[in-house]
């Protein structure tokens, strides 16, 4: 069966009720016939359920299905994408070990990098995304890992996943990559050579703001070692929020097809803008990475990019002149969301500390909704102008 058939078709075992929709399993523990049962389950000779914090039937069908759209061995899910980042980080990284990544990865995952990781006594290098050439010379001896967000949030700065991929198999370094941008409809990083893939389920793959949730999938070994951690640790999702994502996969590559075709067409529209000192989307031949993202995106996702002249005042009168998009820290909504980082999510930072995060003064960024497109364009279209 096809990744999009699979998502909608892997269920739960259907109970003597004969559901068609799978139940909401909203229990702390499962129960056992005998103490023998019982003893195996906790000797880990059977997978009969035990406790939620360990295993749900609902976060079993969010995951199976996440595994058959990633092409993944296995997975665990979280309550959040930053919970997923973090356990894929602790359950696999100890003290003396050094991390690769980069300087455009979401902000809490820099925060966890740069702040806490050093707590435990494991380092970081942060390498240039648009400079391929120097990733493998920044690689050490006590090299763990290689993290990558592509396309990145908010800069939408892309990797060539197949070169690095490579790089980390040459090496013997375990590459972990967000794919929370693009989500499997659109890129699938283990095709590429991801050992592991993270995601925050609370925006595309909720795709409606509702929940939040996280996913890591992968390679087997890897993941029971996320699994044990996660397990003594507690970062389990709810089954329901694991119910909702589960459900909201059935839709995923309709939706990311739409987001992108929205997006693809707000961008053109946009690019050539006298009000706009840049514009940028993975699918325009302008895009840096146009040619790399072509190879490994399906399509471009629902995030674009653009600088408006007149530096943070600008930005925010754009943001007040905005009739229908929405003003709210999330992304991958059905509604257009409009942020202007710098003087919101990156607002408490240096000049020159959000300048080395690629957050420029006039620096946009809209997750374009699935409203009917002519409707997206002229409400960012009439604020642009009405900013000025
Ligand atoms: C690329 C990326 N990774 C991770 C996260 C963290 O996810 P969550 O908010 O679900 O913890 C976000 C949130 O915006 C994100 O954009």
């Amino acid at each position: 069966m096809k990744p999009e058939t699979q998502a909608i078709r892997i269920q739960t075992e259907q109970t003597s009720q004969k559901e068609h929709s799978t139940p909401l399993y909203l229990t702390s523990s499962f129960t056992f016939d005998d103490a023998e049962q019982m003893r195996a389950a906790f000797a880990d000779e059977s997978d009969d359920n035990i406790y939620s914090r360990f295993s749900n039937p609902n976060s079993q069908e969010l995951i199976d299905k996440m595994c058959a759209l990633e092409g993944a061995a296995d997975g665990y899910v979280t309550a959040s994408g930053m919970s997923a980042v973090f356990a894929s980080f602790m359950a696999l990284l100890k003290s003396g070990d050094h991390i690769l990544s980069s300087g455009s990865v979401f902000g809490s995952t820099h925060t966890v990098i740069a702040k806490f990781l050093p707590r435990w006594g494991i380092t970081h290098t942060y390498a240039d995304m648009n400079k391929p050439e120097e990733w493998e010379r920044l690689i050490q001896k006590n090299t763990k890992m290689i993290f990558v967000e592509t396309p990145s949030n908010p800069g939408l700065d892309i990797i060539d996943l197949a070169w690095l991929g490579t790089l980390a198999k040459k090496h013997s370094v375990i590459l972990n990559v967000d794919n929370c941008f693009a989500t499997p409809a659109l890129q699938t990083p283990i095709a590429w050579g991801a050992d592991l893939v993270t995601h925050s389920a609370t925006k595309y793959i909720d795709g409606q703001g509702r929940v939040l949730g996280g996913i890591v999938v992968g390679r087997k070994d890897l993941i029971q070692e996320i699994y044990t951690f996660c397990r003594s640790t507690g970062p389990a999702l709810s089954p329901f929020n694991a119910w909702v994502l589960s459900k909201s996969l059935e839709t995923l590559s309709l939706r990311m097809e739409k987001h992108s075709e929205n997006a693809l067409k707000l961008a053109e529209r946009l690019q050539h803008n006298k009000e706009l000192d840049w514009l940028k989307y993975p699918m325009l031949p302008s895009h840096p990475q146009f040619e790399i993202a072509k190879k490994q995106m399906r399509m471009g996702g629902g995030v674009i990019t653009f600088q408006l002249k007149g530096g943070i005042e600008r930005g925010r009168k754009f943001l007040n002149a905005l009739k229908m998009a929405s003003l709210t820290a999330n992304l991958g909504d059905t509604r257009t969301i409009a942020t202007h980082p710098a003087s919101t999510t990156h607002a408490k930072l240096t000049d020159a500390e959000r300048m080395a995060t690629g957050i420029t003064p006039g620096l946009v960024r809209i997750s374009v909704g699935l409203e009917n497109s002519t409707d997206i364009l002229a409400d960012i279209e009439q604020a642009i102008h009405h900013s000025k």
